[in-house]
């Protein structure tokens, strides 16, 4: 084995890689169960690739037949309903998944210096997921398939001047029609997850060359024995990878649970309207988009106006993207900033939370007024950041991790 190694080694760079990203990678001892995340969006990316690519064999992408070839796969195919409940399951786990692992990047304070890169991969990571999403969606060609992309395309027709023809541009056709589900299925299936592939090496590759944050954000480097290995540090493997296996059955356990009782998860995860087929003369009673979209769907109606409303929806990811030059703090982690940042993440989150569920609901005068003062405390987190995260008092930074 050792002979065949130096084989290799001598050919490609096996135990360097090895060595640099997992046997000889020290992470700070004191990650808890929020850094699970990482490696379960992982997870779930090999998941949807594999049962992706499954469905792909027995998938037919036209406006006639790609119902049909849903339902063949769901009755017919051996096997066929399991790789489609692990793939449509494996979506909205997808969005659990990143959005904690975002989460916890706003609490320990992770898109901080050295770390804007990893941050900025990140947030072109969840770009490309949004897309992929919102193009698999269209896909089983079912009713809230077909008005979800209708509603969400059309709002480009919001852009002055260049509007109309984009949307036609984006749709292939005077309307959604087969032409737009075949070339949606192409970037699904080809384009977006090579797109989404590539963004998660680098992404690690960030990581990698700064080095883990963790709960207490303070800096592991500082602090080396005399071979240079960081005193707070443990090498990744087998460490982490044996504490990852932990992460990866409880949510194993969930997940299976999902997806073998409660696939449509009450119409979250698969809408009732999607069981019937798409029919362009037919509008369905109530359209909203999959639960994942929501919060920015409801900051999307908070808005009168249809442009305002676009750009309101666009600057709300786009100002995730500057996060890291927001804050301010002198430290990182929630644990030792003030209460107004505490304050204003536990508000910014709520409102998240509240804005994705007036998403899922029709709108009324009621709604949309709460939506309005939810859209205003999200973008309150973020534009008034470099005002309290200056003004608070911070805690003491301790020089070594605490638990
Ligand atoms: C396919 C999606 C993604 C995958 C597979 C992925 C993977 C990973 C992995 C394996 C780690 C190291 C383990 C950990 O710290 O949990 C990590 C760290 C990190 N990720 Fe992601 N990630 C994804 C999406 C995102 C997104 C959308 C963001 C934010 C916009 C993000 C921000 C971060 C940050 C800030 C870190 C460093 C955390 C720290 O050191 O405290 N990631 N990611």
């Amino acid at each position: 084995m050792s002979k065949f190694m130096d084989w290799v080694d001598a050919r490609f760079p096996a135990t360097k890689m090895w060595e640099e990203h997992l046997s000889k990678y020290y992470a700070p001892k004191n990650f808890n169960f929020l850094y699970f995340f990482g490696s379960l969006a992982l997870l779930v990316l090999v998941n949807q690739i594999v049962t992706g690519v499954w469905l792909t064999m027995s998938f037919t992408p036209s406006a006639e037949e790609a119902f049909a070839s849903v339902e063949y796969i769901m009755r017919d195919v051996e096997y066929g309903w399991i790789l489609r409940y692990l793939h449509s399951t494996g979506a909205s786990a997808f969005f659990i998944v990143v959005y904690l692992h975002m989460f916890r990047g706003l609490l320990y304070g992770s898109y901080q210096k050295p770390r804007e890169l990893v941050w900025l991969f990140g947030m072109l990571i969840y770009l490309a997921l949004m897309a992929e999403a919102f193009m698999g969606y269209l896909l089983p060609w079912g009713q809230m398939s077909y008005w979800g992309a209708q509603v969400i395309i059309s709002l480009f027709g919001a852009i002055p001047v260049i509007g109309d023809d984009l949307t036609q541009w984006i749709r292939g056709d005077y309307l959604i029609s087969g032409i737009t589900l075949n070339r949606f299925f192409a970037l699904h299936v080809v384009a977006l997850p090579i797109v989404i592939l590539g963004l998660v090496v680098l992404h690690i590759l960030a990581l990698h060359e700064v080095g883990s944050n963790n709960p207490d954000g303070i800096d592991i480097k500082k602090h080396k024995d005399e071979n240079g290995i960081p005193l707070d540090g443990i090498p990744f493997h087998p460490y982490y990878t044996v504490k990852d296996i932990v992460g990866v059955v409880v949510f194993l356990f969930v997940f299976c649970s999902v997806v073998f009782f409660f696939p449509e998860m009450g119409g979250y995860f698969l809408e009732k309207p999607n069981f019937e087929q798409a029919n362009a003369f037919k509008t369905p009673e109530h359209i909203a988009p999959v639960w994942y979209f929501t919060p920015f769907y409801a900051i999307l109606r908070a808005v009168p106006d249809k442009l305002f409303g676009v750009i309101a929806m666009g600057a709300a990811i786009a100002v995730l993207f500057v996060l890291p030059w927001l804050d301010r703090s002198p430290v990182r982690s929630m644990r030792y900033k003030g209460w107004l940042s505490k304050l204003f993440l536990l508000v910014f989150c709520v409102a998240f939370i509240i804005l994705g569920i007036l998403g899922v609901l029709a709108p009324t005068p009621g709604r949309t007024l709460l939506s309005q003062i939810c859209t205003v405390l999200y973008f309150a987190y973020f534009v008034l950041m470099p005002f309290y995260t200056r003004l608070e008092k911070s805690k003491p930074v301790p020089e070594r991790v605490t638990g």
